[in-house]
């Protein structure tokens, strides 16, 4: 535990930061999973480019879980130690893939984006002015997921519009 670090923090429990934190660790393993199996079980049109989309987005939601986990352990809590703890503490849930179909699966993350950059704004909102450290790592990761949405719901655009144009082309 950063001892000389932690005594910067004013204005809010330690516990409470901890706590915070291992809700959006468990968070960020789901969504970690979710683009891994995403990635693999997707279907139709334009499928590589949201593949190669895709498993960018899973290597980013990994960093972010050990960005996560290590200013837990500087806090001097621990990092939840049982995937099973995941259900239980997660904000944004996991959505099982049930249509592998290259829209549905992108409406799917773009969803979990939305949900993560609600839980991220409201923890800088929490820690602004009073933790500087774990401020500016949750500002660093909303940051990302701001940009993820935007990804998701470009190509999410860009494939529906060329379906679209197909459409006409052939009626
Ligand atoms: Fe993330
Ligand atoms: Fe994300």
């Amino acid at each position: 535990m950063a001892t000389r670090g932690n005594s910067i923090i004013k204005g809010i429990e330690i516990n409470e930061i901890i706590t915070v934190l291992n809700k959006a660790y468990a968070d960020e393993w789901l969504a970690y999973y979710q683009y891994f199996i995403e990635a693999k079980v997707i279907k139709g049109i334009m499928k590589d480019a949201a593949i190669a989309e895709l498993q960018q987005h899973a290597t980013d939601e990994l960093r972010h879980a050990n960005m996560v986990a290590d200013r837990i352990l500087q806090l001097g809590g621990t990092p939840l130690l049982n995937p099973k703890e995941w259900f239980t503490h997660t904000n944004c849930g996991y959505e099982e893939p049930k249509n592998f179909d290259v829209v549905s699966i992108l409406e799917d993350s773009i969803k979990g984006e939305q949900c993560a950059i609600s839980i991220y704004s409201k923890l800088a909102e929490m820690t602004r002015d009073k933790d500087i450290v774990t401020y500016d790592i949750v500002s660093e990761i909303l940051a990302d997921e701001v940009e993820h949405e935007e990804d998701l719901q470009a190509l999410h655009d860009d494939i529906t519009e060329f379906v679209a144009d197909i459409k006409k082309k052939i009626t």
